[in-house]
């Protein structure tokens, strides 16, 4: 295929997407168009260089306006966070982005879905495996490149921040019986660059590729893993570890809530290892990446504090990205907490409040988060281990804790969506105002329990809003200090 290509990306604020849009951008001959759910993900330096369309596979004129004129479309998109018919929703996302890439003339799909075979695969494996038919279901009118992978090490990947944290945390560690299951890791920047490749590789119809390196069971992969980080860790084979258990366990001590415990486990139960060997046959000039190298380029963009994209940047729901409205038929409860600033810089109460939460912590009754974030994490919720992907800086759709960043607005307005579990809907707001910062939690209950739920930890409130404000405040007069302070004078004194 031509070089000179247009090129479009769905699920580009996505884990996978947003990666490859910025490996693309490099490439001039490359004319770049996203379709994304929300133009406000996008970061302003990246808008400048692509072309965007807001909207989603269920809108067939969005769809129209992002395929027209596109010879490349890049199908990155799942639905497993929206609900319990995640997979209606993949069919029909599917059939109707094939169908609009047909009536557009698209030259090429890509996608990439999930290695493993039908028969033993998870619902969600499946799921991925349905979505790769539906897409190429028309192979006479358009032709599909259809990447299968297991897990991707990259840091920000789920099952990467999974091996990370058990073994940070858990010196030995009772496995179950599936952690001897077989599996093919792949780099995420060999993912990168198999996708990037698929936009030229000469070949004629349609292509399932598996990707991955070494094969390794689970148990290797932790191990291996833990020498990377200089670690000793000891696994110790517990053949009733029920996946239930295991679950809890992952939910205890790694970032990901029991929902997604629960389906990475069941597909773990099976093997994914390639069963084709195109990739080599078709893409020679690409070497996977050895697993130690992987490993050890994930824990640098880590330890950098530059992860690119992590497993929660999706918004699983449009809830996430609404404009925070006070609706007239709810009731809506708040607490509002003001401190002044004294004339304190607004980028610099900004830079505070973007730095909270995460390996930081929340500044003032830490514990008191600490105990909230493991209730939720107990509830299935996603608590405070989730963490941030980086540690100053938020962008729109960031996961922070148990948060989720609905709405930034430099130096003025910080808005955090509560994704913890709670009955009714809850935002956290900061509003930096000429002469205060405007502190608000806002809660629209759902029905009795959530008035009781409000009420109940009224209190607690009262002590942790009340110091988060106050600390924040603090913190940038902090700052403040530090930006006015004369250099030291290191001028060697006269003998
Ligand atoms: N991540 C991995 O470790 C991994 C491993 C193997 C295979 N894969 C495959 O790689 C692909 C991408 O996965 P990912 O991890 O990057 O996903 P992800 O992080 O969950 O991102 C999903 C993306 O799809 C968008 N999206 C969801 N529904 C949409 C719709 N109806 N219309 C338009 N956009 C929609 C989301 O937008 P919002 O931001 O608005 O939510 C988000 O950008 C999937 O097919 C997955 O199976 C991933």
């Amino acid at each position: 295929m031509d070089c000179n290509c247009n090129v479009l990306i769905t699920g580009a604020t996505g884990y996978i997407g947003r990666r490859l849009k910025d490996r693309l951008l490099g490439h001039s001959e490359l004319t770049i168009r996203l379709l994304v759910r929300n133009k406000r993900k996008v970061r302003p330096e990246v808008l400048s260089k692509v072309e965007v369309v807001e909207g989603d596979t269920f809108s067939p004129q969005a769809l129209e306006a992002a395929l027209a004129g596109i010879d490349v479309a890049f199908y990155l998109i799942h639905s497993m966070g929206s609900g319990q018919d995640f997979e209606e929703r993949d069919r029909q996302s599917a059939a109707h982005f094939r169908e609009a890439c047909i009536a557009a003339g698209v030259k090429r799909l890509v996608y990439l879905g999930g290695l493993g075979v039908k028969a033993t695969a998870s619902r969600h494996l499946l799921s991925r495996i349905e979505t790769g038919e539906i897409l190429s279901a028309h192979p006479e009118s358009l032709q599909t490149i259809w990447f299968r992978a297991g897990i991707i090490i990259g840091a920000g990947s789920a099952s990467f921040e999974i091996i990370y944290n058990l073994l940070q945390k858990l010196p030995i560690m009772l496995t179950p019986k599936w952690l001897a299951t077989k599996t093919q890791p792949v780099a995420v920047d060999d993912v990168l660059a198999y996708l990037k490749a698929a936009i030229t590789v000469k070949v004629e119809g349609d292509l399932i590729v598996d990707i991955g390196g070494e094969a390794m069971s689970f148990r290797d992969m932790m191990l291996r893993a833990a020498r990377v980080m200089g670690l000793q860790r000891l696994l110790v084979p517990v053949p009733v570890i029920s996946p239930r258990l295991s679950s809890f366990w992952l939910i205890l001590f790694t970032p990901i809530p029991y929902r997604m415990a629960a389906a990475l486990i069941e597909g773990l139960k099976s093997e994914t290892v390639l069963q084709n060997d195109y990739a080599r046959r078709h893409f020679p000039e690409i070497k996977p990446l050895d697993y130690e190298s992987a490993v050890a380029a994930a824990i640098a963009e880590m330890e950098d504090d530059q992860i690119v994209s992590r497993w929660c940047d999706s918004s699983n729901d449009l809830f996430c990205d609404i404009q925070h409205q006070d609706d007239p038929g709810t009731p809506i409860l708040r607490d509002r907490q003001e401190i002044l600033l004294h004339g304190l810089a607004p980028n610099l109460v900004y830079a505070a409040i973007k730095s909270i939460g995460g390996g930081g912590g929340w500044l003032a009754y830490d514990v008191l988060w600490r105990i909230r974030g493991f209730l939720d994490k107990l509830v299935g919720g996603y608590g405070l281990n989730r963490g941030r992907r980086q540690q100053k800086e938020l962008r729109l759709g960031d996961a922070l804790d148990f948060w989720k960043v609905a709405d930034l607005k430099e130096n003025k307005r910080v808005l955090l969506l509560a994704q913890m579990k709670v009955p009714g809907r809850a935002w956290l707001e900061f509003d930096i105002q000429d002469d205060r910062l405007v502190q608000t939690a806002h809660f629209h209950p759902r029905g009795l329990l959530g008035r009781l739920y409000w009420y109940s930890v009224w209190p607690f409130h009262g002590l942790v809003f009340k110091n988060l404000a106050q600390k924040i405040v603090e913190r940038a007069a902090s700052m403040s200090l530090l930006q006015n302070k004369p250099d030291v004078d290191e001028t060697p004194a006269p003998q």
